[in-house]
């Protein structure tokens, strides 16, 4: 029997641990000292491959291993990287220092105690782009959009249509994140089914994409929402996700196109307005304005035995210099609503809120409404009362 061939696993972990005069920027400091557990776990051969970067507050660890998803050893490398790296912004006084390291203990796995995972489990192909994009200032569900048209919509891919290795589509496993439930929709056959749950991007999210006729992985995203797992807001999902890309995948540029439009996404300012998402380059990973706006970086890696050979930093192109100007402008655009939905979340999804100490302050002062009045018996709903 042919011996099977060793698959490499790329594992994407974030934190906010703790940033630089708001929550604005990771510090180099911080960076370092996650670097230098993960140099360590490297020279024990736990880790085959790393590098630490940053999305504004958020410290980003990319990792190739051949420990598979879930390892409790990978795990517990990211989690010490995150502790040396919090207990460095402690020092420093930065600010929200060790804010998404919500337990002190580590048990294993670290999901559902802060930080958000993607990891993907693959053979490596004879040349393995992967792009690796990472968000802050958002939520998980900000990539259905982005997904959608990858993998599923021919006028942003023209591999679906013309490529024979992509025609046959592409599944989506779709999560849930209220329920803690999850579905497997095929594209193109269900696509409205499909487009019926990830327009709701807070609730369903796509969490990967496999392609149909031979189940290999194509994307995985984090879908960890903190907010839920810590029952209260702790700060915000900023979500990562990782898509392979050429040679029986969408290729890079119909990886990047759709991030060429600036979709609206939510997560802004204290988590609760909607904003563009601008893809930016490494350099320009800062949330200044407005805490934002929602900002998105791809860097683009080759694996091979294991290791990363990159980045290329694919947003810093003048291509996307157009893309970033119209999101300048709809980011004064909806700025101009100021506290006013829809640039403001709705109530149920915002992550500060006073309205409901605004409404016990006004209990005594609120009067009966009738709203509209017509002839017959009384029938009350809410406050309107009828008559029919
Ligand atoms: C955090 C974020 C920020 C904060 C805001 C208020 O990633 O998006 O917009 O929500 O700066 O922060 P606090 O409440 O810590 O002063
Ligand atoms: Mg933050
Ligand atoms: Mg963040």
């Amino acid at each position: 029997m042919p011996e099977e061939k060793k698959k490499v696993t790329i594992s994407v972990i974030k934190a906010d641990i703790g940033s630089l005069a708001g929550h604005h920027v990771v510090h180099p400091d911080t960076m370092a000292a996650a670097s230098r557990v993960l140099a360590e776990a490297k020279s024990k051969g736990i880790i085959n491959d790393y590098y630490v970067t940053n999305v504004g507050d958020d410290l980003e660890l990319i990792m190739t291993h051949y420990k598979g998803v879930d390892s409790p050893e990978i795990h517990e490398v990211a989690w010490n990287a995150f502790k040396e790296a919090a207990k460095v912004a402690k020092e420093l006084g930065l600010y929200a220092a060790g804010q998404d390291l919500l337990t002190e203990a580590f048990s294993g796995n670290v999901r559902g105690l802060g930080p958000g995972v993607a990891e993907m489990e693959f053979v490596e192909r004879p040349a393995e782009p992967v792009v690796v994009f990472m968000a802050d200032k958002t939520e998980p569900g900000a990539f259905n959009l982005p997904l959608f048209r990858i993998f599923a919509d021919p006028f942003n891919t023209a591999g679906l249509v013309i490529d024979p290795r992509l025609h046959n589509g592409f599944k989506f496993e779709i999560y849930d994140v209220f329920e803690g439930k999850y579905v497997e929709m095929s594209a193109p056959e269900e696509l409205y089914d499909i487009l019926a749950l990830i327009g709701t991007p807070a609730r369903f999210v796509i969490r990967r994409v496999y392609r149909k006729h031979d189940n290999e992985i194509a994307a995985v995203v984090s879908v960890e929402r903190l907010n839920l797992i810590a029952g209260r807001y702790v700060g915000k999902d900023d979500p990562v996700m990782i898509v392979r890309a050429q040679s029986g995948f969408p290729a890079l540029g119909e990886v990047l196109e759709p991030f060429a439009f600036p979709h609206l996404v939510a997560g802004w300012m204290r988590g609760s307005h909607w904003g563009p998402l601008m893809p930016v380059s490494q350099r320009n990973a800062r949330c200044t304005r407005f805490d934002g706006p929602p900002r998105v970086v791809a860097l683009g890696f080759n694996i091979k035995n294991g290791k990363l050979v990159g980045p290329a930093d694919l947003f810093d192109d003048p291509a996307f210099d157009e893309t970033r100007r119209v999101a300048q402008q709809i980011a004064d655009y909806v700025r101009r609503h100021g506290p006013f939905m829809p640039h403001r979340l709705g109530p149920e999804e915002m992550e500060y809120t006073t309205l409901p100490q605004v409404l016990e302050k006004l209990k005594d002062r609120f009067k009966e409404a009738r709203l509209y009045e017509v002839k017959g018996p009384k029938v009350r709903t809410g406050l309107l009362e009828t008559h029919e």
